[in-house]
């Protein structure tokens, strides 16, 4: 008999995200689209391939209703997989939140298996990959490695690990120092015991909190350095270290930079999701109820959602079209978002630079407009934050837009 495998999801809550204003000022951080699909739909239709996968649990803190579409529109695509999102009432952690629903987690089918992603990454999600070393190795767990620049390895989970084995023997989250470019993926398979992990990690809390009044009482607990940490520590966990393409989606140029990596997959794993045409170049994602003038190019890298208008003589590349905007005749968009309900009028200009590799700080590369922002005909707004409702006569490069 196949084993049950489950898969869990970290969501996150209102208080993460922030990094994504404005566009998470109107709407979840795993909701906003990425090449045509909310965020964390990609780590669940990827999950939804494991064979003999049968649930699929969203864990977070946001309202029920926030994530309740969403969850009902994917069961209805993946309806052989049972799909739930549990809310925290309040944070609890990466593995605080999965401690508190394990007995939700654990219901028949009891998984012997269950695979975790966090919600802000763009990955292959390589599962497949990861099950078949953690069947070799049979330790707790097998964490997703990347490799990174060193330069910016300090800002990870950093893991040292024995090159023959893969078993990792260090792991620091965000070191002081540098240990090692190969980082924390945010992407995990665990055995079942990693309950019995976590609940020692939450006895060895409750025990520091009797001695320590600055430590306190609580079921808030961090997977990485209360439960990886410390698994590594007693070799329990390994490492499946993958050079396919991975990218963390923080700030809204990661997610334009995302955006690429995901319809640039699309070619490979789901081409029917690309749009094709004369004047469509590269990879391209376009929604069945928007409108494109025959004579407009779009692309490479390109996501225009439901409802978007693109007028004639209209250039976009690089860049996420949010629900219902117009763009009108002979605009042009580059390395930007676009919000939903935007309307940018003819002749105007939106453009950024790409997301630069390492960010400097103050200066925007991406633009991006929030929701309902109008910007003048013959305007050109280059690298400029645009909150929502604004309504933009003059040109303007470099700056937010209050
Ligand atoms: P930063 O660089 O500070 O953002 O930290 P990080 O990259 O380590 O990310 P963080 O720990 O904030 O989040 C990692 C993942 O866990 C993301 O998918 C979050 O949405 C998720 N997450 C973080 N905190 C919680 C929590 O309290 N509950 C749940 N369910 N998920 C969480």
């Amino acid at each position: 008999m196949s084993s049950v495998t489950k898969g869990v999801i970290l969501v996150g809550g209102p208080s993460k995200g922030t990094r994504m204003r404005p566009l998470t000022l109107d709407r979840a951080k795993p909701l906003l689209p990425i090449a045509g699909k909310p965020m964390v739909w990609h780590p669940l239709a990827a999950l939804a391939k494991v064979p003999g996968l049968s649930e699929i649990i969203l864990i977070g803190f946001y309202e029920d209703n926030v994530m309740a579409p969403f969850v009902k529109e994917s069961q209805r695509e993946f309806p052989n997989i049972r799909i739930s999102y549990l809310r925290e009432y309040r944070s609890l952690g990466t593995a605080g939140g999965l401690y508190h629903f394990r007995d939700s987690v654990l219901r028949p089918p009891v998984p012997q298996h269950i695979f975790i992603c966090n919600i802000d990454i763009c990955s292959s999600f390589p599962f497949a990959e990861m099950l078949e070393l953690h069947n070799k190795h049979r330790g707790v767990g097998t964490i997703l490695g990347v490799k990174v620049k060193k330069e910016t390895a300090t800002r990870y989970g950093c893991i040292v690990s024995d090159p023959e084995t893969s078993q990792v023997l260090h792991y620091v989250e965000k070191p002081e120092s540098w240990i090692s470019n190969t980082v924390n993926g945010g992407v995990y398979m665990f055995d079942v015991s990693l309950f019995d992990e976590i609940k020692v990690a939450m006895d060895l809390k409750a025990t520091r909190a009797q001695n320590d009044p600055l430590v306190q009482l609580d079921e808030n607990l961090q997977l990485e350095q209360d439960v990886i940490a410390p698994l590594a520590a007693q070799r329990k966990i390994y490492v499946l270290e993958s050079n396919d393409f991975w990218k963390q989606i923080k700030t809204a140029a990661s997610a334009v930079t995302a955006n690429a990596l995901y319809l640039k997959d699309y070619s490979k794993i789901r081409p029917d999701l690309l749009s094709k045409g004369a004047n469509i170049t590269g990879p391209v994602f376009i929604d069945d109820s928007a409108v494109i003038d025959p004579t407009a190019k779009v692309g490479p890298n390109v996501a225009i959602g439901a409802g978007v208008t693109v007028g004639e003589g209209a250039r976009i590349a690089n860049a996420i079209l949010l629900e219902n905007s117009l763009i009108d005749k002979h605009t042009v968009v580059l390395n930007s978002i676009i919000g939903s309900d935007c309307r940018l009028g003819q002749w105007a200009r939106v453009d950024g630079e790409p997301e630069p590799e390492t960010a400097v700080k103050g200066q925007i590369s991406v633009s991006v407009l929030a929701s309902e922002v109008w910007v003048a005909p013959e305007t050109h707004i280059r690298s400029c934050i645009v909150l929502p409702n604004k309504s933009l006569g003059k040109s303007a490069a470099n700056q937010v837009l209050l």
